[in-house]
């Protein structure tokens, strides 16, 4: 018999005909007590928290209540296949893991960057690794086993460096440029400045920096003898207010498929596809940046008839299964999940994110089940309906 995403409840009520209960949280509500639990209260406010009131935050998870599925009967879904094609790659299912700049800090051996990626290589789940990481990627790269991974830049303003980070994903075999654009400057976040804490200011995540040949040879001593030089070397160079007129040069970076990150207008769409991206990346980075704003599902439809075919990747306040397929149904060709697998790492190592991710993809394939979507094909806007 075919295998299918849902079967992990069988394996979940069948440990349970054992006497065996699941350790890890069914619930977001849940996987977020265990996360704070367990994570520093510094390290909590950072991860959970956004920027402003966190108006935009929660506006990202609750746009999704606005919608509702609408069961189709006697389609006989018994089979479903939630594989898509993406740049070239026939992926398992499209949901995937965003990029997180503290994910090394979540787990308790502050390795999470590894953790995350020997995650993505059980499940098949590609992994979007950030440019801001414990381990550098290229060890990060290593643990992906024959899962995807792809590569987040944030643009500093040192070309060469820039040049030196995407030369370096290319050669450790990402297949893929992620270049996120709404994140030159940090936005104003209440939670962290409350305690004064920015994680990179303190010398974290940098291995990327740290490890690079461009990025050493600017210093005059090295960051293991004066990490404090390199953070204030960092801090000069590290965020690039990118215009369109920087488009070319990025484009001419890499062969790789480039996605920028952070579009929400139908105008950027416009303007990405015809400097020639591969990828439109629908997200308000998880209400961190700007408060204020709608939430990106709400930007999503017309992103995706701007795309006009290009593929669309989106994320920003996913929290089920069922979230997942809305997102579909607006047309995302990918869907990403950040806050539940960062939770899932801080509850439970690799073993936690695995769950995480394997219990939203049943979720999203029962749901298609129930409700008779058998392919993602079958899932348009035909399936929503606005709530009354
Ligand atoms: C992020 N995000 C992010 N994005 C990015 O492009 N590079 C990065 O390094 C980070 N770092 C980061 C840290 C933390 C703690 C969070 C929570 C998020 C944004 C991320 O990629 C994504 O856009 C959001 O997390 C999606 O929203 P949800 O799923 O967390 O609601």
């Amino acid at each position: 018999m075919t295998r299918s995403f849902g079967d992990y409840q069988n394996e979940i009520y069948g440990d349970g005909l054992r006497g065996v209960v699941p350790t890890l949280p069914m619930t977001f509500a849940g996987l977020e007590s265990k996360a704070q639990a367990a994570l520093s209260p510094s390290l909590w406010s950072y991860v959970a928290g956004g920027a402003g009131d966190e108006y935009t935050q929660r506006a990202n998870v609750s746009a999704f209540e606005q919608w509702g599925l609408i069961p189709r009967m006697m389609v006989g879904a018994a089979r479903r296949d939630l594989s898509v094609d993406l740049f070239g790659m026939t992926l398992a299912s499209p949901l995937f893991m965003v990029p997180v700049g503290v994910i090394g800090l979540c787990s308790q051996d502050a390795h999470g960057d590894l953790a995350t990626a020997r995650a993505a290589a059980r499940t098949g789940v590609p992994m979007v690794a950030s440019t801001l990481t414990v381990d550098p990627m290229e060890a990060v790269a290593k643990e992906l086993g024959d899962t995807p991974g792809f590569f987040q830049l944030y643009t500093p303003t040192d070309r060469d460096l820039a040049e030196s980070l995407v030369h370096r994903a290319e050669a450790a075999g990402f297949k893929g440029i992620v270049v996120t654009l709404d994140t030159w400057v940090t936005g104003w976040r209440p939670r962290d400045l409350s305690t004064s804490n920015f994680p990179q200011l303190r010398g974290h995540c940098l291995a990327n920096y740290t490890s690079d040949p461009v990025f050493r040879a600017r210093l005059e001593r090295s960051p293991e003898e004066d990490m404090g030089a390199a953070v204030a070397h960092l801090m000069g160079i590290y965020g690039n207010p990118l215009t369109w007129d920087d488009l070319p040069w990025l484009r001419s970076l890499t062969d790789l498929p480039l996605i920028l990150k952070g579009i929400c207008h139908p105008d950027d769409v416009r303007r990405a596809k015809d400097g020639g991206v591969n990828g439109i990346y629908c997200s308000n980075h998880g209400g961190r940046q700007a408060n204020g704003g709608l939430a990106a599902l709400d930007a999503l439809p017309e992103v995706v008839d701007a795309a006009d075919g290009l593929p669309v990747l989106f994320d920003s306040g996913v929290r089920t299964g069922a979230d997942i397929v809305k997102a579909l149904a607006l047309g995302a060709t990918a869907v990403g999940v950040g806050r539940p697998y960062a939770y899932g790492l801080a509850a439970g190592g690799t073993d936690g994110i695995v769950h995480v991710l394997r219990a939203l993809l049943a979720e999203a394939d029962l749901i298609m089940a129930v409700d008779g979507y058998p392919t993602l094909a079958d899932l348009t806007r035909e399936a929503l309906r606005r709530r009354p």
